[in-house]
């Protein structure tokens, strides 16, 4: 039984996935996903730096790829992300000189991004994150991107707008991280209801999830049934749990391979003892027992599959050895994974 039959009364079960799986098929990884996700969406690859690395030279190669596979499975496909601060190459913002370009010129920039890349998977990209990490836990709210000084909150609608007349039937969500930090609900809701009164389409808001083990529980679920409220689906976007410790300090990726270091901030890099495997399951069932209590939650999407190819094996420094997934470095089921099924099986 494959994880996304045991939830289908639920809600769908997604993974986000990269180039080493669907530019290479008939892996162990590819029989995973096949066998337990009933979505996906790509890590990287359709991310504006990706897609449109200079003005007006498109690349769809690795993002072609990630569609075709989604089909040949039948998946419900998210394409991951329109409108980012991240990784969005300096030429959308900047002119020759090195200034900001005006408010026109950005606007209509994010209008061919948005219009050539939702067009051209029209009918097949069933949803869009569209704007990603739009909101911070200080003063209004507003994160202070280049897309927010140059063009003002309205970038927002403005890319939803877009990517509506892009695909109208596509599904559209607002993403963004650490959602149960109450500034940063109140922020998102603010964003939300914005769009909302305007009569803009939003179908979600994506809740992140990368956890740790401690994240307060009762404060995912009030986030979680706030944003149900609204009326919009709640999907949990990118669920991950790190089981190691946050380096306080900051910490360069020198330090962070230096063996004091690893002492400190990457405990288990012998293996995971039990007991910990044990905690993460905890956490898992505990978060997974949130998300089926609540009916807005329509599709919950762990960002990646096996514990090996983890980008919190690099976050917040380089080489540490992480175990936020549910499939070990040898593609082996762990105590989490058997732990989520239980709570099916036991109904
Ligand atoms: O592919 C190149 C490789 O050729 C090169 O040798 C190597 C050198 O550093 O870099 C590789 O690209 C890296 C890429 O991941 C693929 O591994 C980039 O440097 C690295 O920046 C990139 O990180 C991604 C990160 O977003 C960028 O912000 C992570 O894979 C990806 O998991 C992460 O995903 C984000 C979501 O999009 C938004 N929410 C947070 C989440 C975690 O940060």
């Amino acid at each position: 039984n494959g994880l996304a039959e045991l939830f289908q009364d639920h809600f769908k079960v997604g993974a986000a996935i990269s180039n080493r799986l669907y530019n290479a098929h008939n892996s162990d990884l590819d029989t995973i996903v096949r066998n337990n996700f009933n979505s996906v969406v790509a890590v990287n690859c359709m991310k504006s730096e990706r897609i449109q690395p200079d003005e007006g030279v498109f690349v769809f190669k690795d993002a072609d790829s990630f569609v075709k596979y989604g089909e040949a499975n039948d998946m419900f496909i998210v394409g991951h992300t329109l409108v980012w601060h991240s990784q969005a190459p300096d030429w959308f913002f900047v002119d020759e000189a090195g200034n900001n370009v005006s408010r026109e010129v950005l606007i209509d920039r994010m209008e061919k991004h948005i219009k050539t890349l939702v067009g051209r998977y029209k009918g097949r990209v069933h949803g869009w994150d569209v704007v990603n990490e739009a909101v911070v836990s200080e003063g209004d709210g507003w994160r202070r991107s280049k897309w927010y000084e140059i063009i003002g909150e309205e970038y927002v609608e403005l890319a939803f707008q877009f990517a509506h007349e892009a695909d109208p039937d596509a599904e559209l969500y607002y993403n963004d991280y650490n959602l149960y930090v109450p500034a940063r609900r109140e922020a998102t809701i603010k964003v939300v209801k914005r769009l909302l009164d305007k009569g803009i389409r939003i179908d979600g808001i994506g809740m992140q999830a990368h956890y740790l083990l401690d994240t307060p529980l009762e404060q995912i679920k009030t986030s979680v049934d706030a944003f149900a409220s609204l009326g919009v689906n709640v999907l949990v976007t990118e669920l991950d749990i790190s089981v190691l410790p946050f380096p306080n300090e900051n910490v360069s990726a020198d330090v962070g391979l230096s063996i004091e270091y690893k002492e400190k901030y990457d405990p288990y890099r012998n293996g995971l003892p039990n007991e910990m495997e044990q905690k993460l399951r905890d956490k898992y069932v505990d978060l997974f027992k949130i998300y089926m209590s609540q009916k807005a939650v329509s599709r919950v999407t762990f960002w990646g599959v096996s514990d090996r190819y983890s980008w919190k094996n690099n976050f917040p420094v380089k080489n540490r050895t992480d175990y936020p997934l549910l499939w070990d470095r040898e593609f082996k089921p762990k105590v989490a994974f058997h732990g989520i099924c239980d709570l099916m099986k036991k109904q």
